[in-house]
């Protein structure tokens, strides 16, 4: 095997995208994925990969350090991609703990072991690579300068203010997760500047496609719109977000692995800004059109509830840089994308249903509070 690569997370939402790329497009890489398998770790995401001969995958916790440095020595890892993580901004309100331990600790327990045995080889960290993957969301909250920019379809590019998101912008996280991601980013960069490791980071917009786990916003609407079940906006809606389609970020993954400067950072976003409530209703219509509902007849579902505590208003990245730097750029328009993802979960039905049965369906009941 050319390479050996530990991708951690890979039975999630992102990681799954991830280890496909890769499974499938460098035969002679050995890919290692390494997940804990928690409420958000789904094999299911990879029935199409998993018998390829250059595919492990390996049950553990990324916090578990000897478990991990065993599968160093025994893989032979030369290069990592971490994206295990927790990542929903309302668990890490309700429980912030599990959130410092596995997106602090665990990404610490993932270095530590990488130095020891990098350090103890004769060529040291040459050749060698540990990506950490982040979110936009440890700079903070934008201002909302240009509400008017509101929109109602697909037709023009609004921006909803006049800064955006740079890899100079200074941390700034409000939420338990995005604290949580900020610390694991500072260890990253710490690992670089004290032991020469050679890493890279990067921020990363909203992601949306398949087998997003149905707690965030574009999965979740998409199911109760089919159920005709209330969908709980937050506040009123008018927050913002930079939607990117995830093969997209799995493609910038790929190019920052192999060519992404040592020790920089880049912000991978998709140029594409979208209050809540807009993005509802375009949703809406996609689904009712799909399933040969009046389009806008499921618009009565929408309930505005309590807003999120410490909702950030606005996120916008500017990922310039990647693109002048290295040639990437978003690939599909969010027409298509939305189009896409919502046929793609329409058409699997099944996925879902396995999904919000049995247990997970109680969390969803005690999660939201209709006014
Ligand atoms: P996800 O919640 O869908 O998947 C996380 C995966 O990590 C799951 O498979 C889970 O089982 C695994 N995991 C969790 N704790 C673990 C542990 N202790 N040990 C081993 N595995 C563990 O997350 P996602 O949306 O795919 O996000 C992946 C990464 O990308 C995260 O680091 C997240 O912060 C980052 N990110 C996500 C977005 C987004 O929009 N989803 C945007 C930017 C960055
Ligand atoms: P989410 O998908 O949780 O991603 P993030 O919080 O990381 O941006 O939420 C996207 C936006 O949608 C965010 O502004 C919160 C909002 N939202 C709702 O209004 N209702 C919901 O039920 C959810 C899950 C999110």
């Amino acid at each position: 095997m050319k390479r050996n690569i530990l991708i951690t997370g890979g039975a999630g939402f992102i990681g799954s995208h991830v280890v496909r790329l890769f499974v499938t497009k460098y035969p002679d890489y050995r890919i290692v994925n390494l997940d804990k398998l928690t409420y958000a770790g789904n094999l299911e995401n990879l029935r199409d990969i998993e018998d390829r001969p250059n595919y492990r995958f390996e049950k553990a916790d990324i916090c578990d350090f000897d478990t991990v440095c065993e599968l160093f020595r025994r893989y032979d890892i030369d290069g990592v991609i971490h994206l295990a993580a927790e990542s929903h901004v309302d668990r890490s309100i309700r429980d912030p703990f599990t959130f410092a331990r596995t997106n602090v600790l665990g990404t610490l327990s993932l270095l530590q072991a990488a130095r020891l045995y990098w350090e103890a080889k004769p060529e040291k960290y040459e050749g060698k690579r540990f990506y950490h993957i982040s979110t936009d969301e440890v700079y903070g909250a934008l201002e909302l300068t240009r509400p008017e920019g509101a929109r109602s379809d697909f037709s023009a590019h609004e921006v909803y203010g006049d800064e955006f998101f740079t890899e100079e912008t200074k941390y700034n996280p409000h939420s338990p997760y995005s604290a949580s991601k900020a610390s694991s980013d500072h260890f990253v960069r710490a690992f670089h500047d004290t032991y020469g490791m050679p890493t890279v980071v990067t921020n990363c917009s909203n992601n949306y496609g398949p087998y997003q786990f149905p707690e965030k916003l574009i999965p979740l609407f998409i199911n109760n719109i089919r159920h005709e079940k209330p969908l709980p906006v937050y506040g009123r809606g008018e927050n913002v977000r930079d939607w990117l389609y995830v093969e997209d970020h799995a493609r910038a993954i790929d190019l920052i692995f192999h060519k992404g400067k040592v020790a920089d950072t880049y912000n991978i976003g998709g140029f594409n800004e979208w209050r809540n409530i807009d993005l509802i209703r375009v949703l809406v219509r996609t689904v009712d059109r799909l399933l040969g509902r009046p389009e806008g007849a499921s618009e009565r579902l929408i309930t505005f509830v309590t807003d999120r505590a410490g909702h950030d208003l606005r996120y916008a990245i500017d990922s310039r840089k990647l693109k002048n730097e290295l040639g990437w750029e978003p690939s599909l328009q969010f027409e298509e994308g939305i189009e896409k993802t919502v046929r793609w979960y329409l058409e699997h039905q099944e996925w879902m249903d396995r999904i919000t049965s049995g247990e997970y369906e109680l969390y969803y009941e005690t999660m939201y509070r209709y006014r």
